[in-house]
């Protein structure tokens, strides 16, 4: 599937508003590819509002949501580990809490840094330059187990 960012930015608002956390989606592909602007956007659909700086330093940013009319509450965890120089640091930042959240959407761009550290229910959203200009994108979707499902490919752009 190929998509346009105005698509992809469509897609992820809806993941944002309709996953059931817990899910842990990595996001794979090369700089550039897209990771962080499809992080944002599920982020937006999940209700954050606040500016989402790249993790590039602070390797791991967690977001509260407000909770649902069914009185829950949910979070939504954005980490890059391109940084991470092997799956050992990962215990200096906190990973088991992160795979592990019961109540968040956990969005991890370089998840292969992880290694086998990765959680065994999970999304993996791959994504590649398609070329042939105008900015469009290869896009993969996995799963891994049995994740919570999510809305299909395509969502119309609005
Ligand atoms: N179809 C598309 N989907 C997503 N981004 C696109 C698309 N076409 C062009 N772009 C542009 O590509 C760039 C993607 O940047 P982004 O920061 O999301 O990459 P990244 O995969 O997170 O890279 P990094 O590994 O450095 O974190 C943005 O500037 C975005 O505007
Ligand atoms: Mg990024």
């Amino acid at each position: 599937m190929n998509v346009t960012e105005a698509e992809l930015v469509a897609w992820g608002r809806r993941v944002g508003r309709e996953v059931r956390p817990p899910v842990f989606i990595g996001l794979r592909g090369p700089l550039g590819a897209g990771k962080s602007v499809l992080a944002r956007a599920v982020a937006e659909g999940a209700g954050v509002c606040e500016y989402m700086p790249s993790p590039t330093f602070n390797l791991v940013f967690r977001y509260e949501v407000g909770g649902d009319e069914s009185g829950g509450h949910s979070a939504v965890i954005h980490a890059d580990l391109y940084r991470l120089r092997s799956p050992e640091e990962l215990a200096g930042i906190g990973w088991d809490d992160v795979a592990g959240d019961e109540e968040a959407i956990v969005l991890v761009e370089w998840p292969e840094r992880a290694g086998r550290h990765l959680p065994q229910e999970r999304w993996e959203v791959h994504l590649r330059c398609a070329g042939g200009g105008g900015g469009r994108r290869e896009i993969e979707v996995k799963p891994f187990g049995g994740p919570p499902p999510l809305p299909g490919f395509p969502a119309r752009a609005r």
